[in-house]
């Protein structure tokens, strides 16, 4: 259903946007994964790689603009084309308790990583 079609995934170094990456790969997608966290990231990634599909993991913080422009650029620099947006990455998930934001990169809120994932 999605071979060939190049998939951009934010926040896919954990939880709902590493489900995402390895579902939308097993229907032939090939995953750009982008997220703050490497380590997750390049396991996703190699997740990906592991049931025979293609992924690429990109560092990024998507509540920067340049981030946003860096990840489409990348996408398109390795498949030509980027067909579908998951604008996944947010704070507050099962696995990120809302402690954790003050933590964030610069006192970043999650309201301000909330407008710039929308806006992505
Ligand atoms: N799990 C839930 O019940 C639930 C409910 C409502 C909404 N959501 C939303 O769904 C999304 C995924 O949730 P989850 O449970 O998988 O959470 P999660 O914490 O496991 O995953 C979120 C990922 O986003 C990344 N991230 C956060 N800010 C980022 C930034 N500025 N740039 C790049 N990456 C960033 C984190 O590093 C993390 O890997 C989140 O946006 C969350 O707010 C989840």
């Amino acid at each position: 259903m999605l071979r060939d079609k190049v998939a951009l995934i934010t926040g896919a170094s954990s939880g709902i946007g590493r489900a995402i990456a390895l579902v939308m790969s097993r229907e032939g997608a090939k995953i750009i994964a982008a997220d703050l966290s490497r380590d997750g990231g390049e396991e996703t990634a190699k997740q990906v790689r592991d049931q025979g599909g293609d992924a690429l993991f990109v560092e990024a913080d998507v509540a920067r603009p340049e981030d946003g422009e860096s990840l489409v650029a990348q996408a398109l620099q390795r498949h030509g084309r980027l067909d579908i947006a998951v604008n996944n990455a947010g704070i507050g998930g099962l696995t990120s308790p809302r402690r954790n934001i003050r933590r964030m990169p610069g006192g970043r809120s999650s309201i301000s990583t909330s407008l710039a994932c929308s806006m992505a």
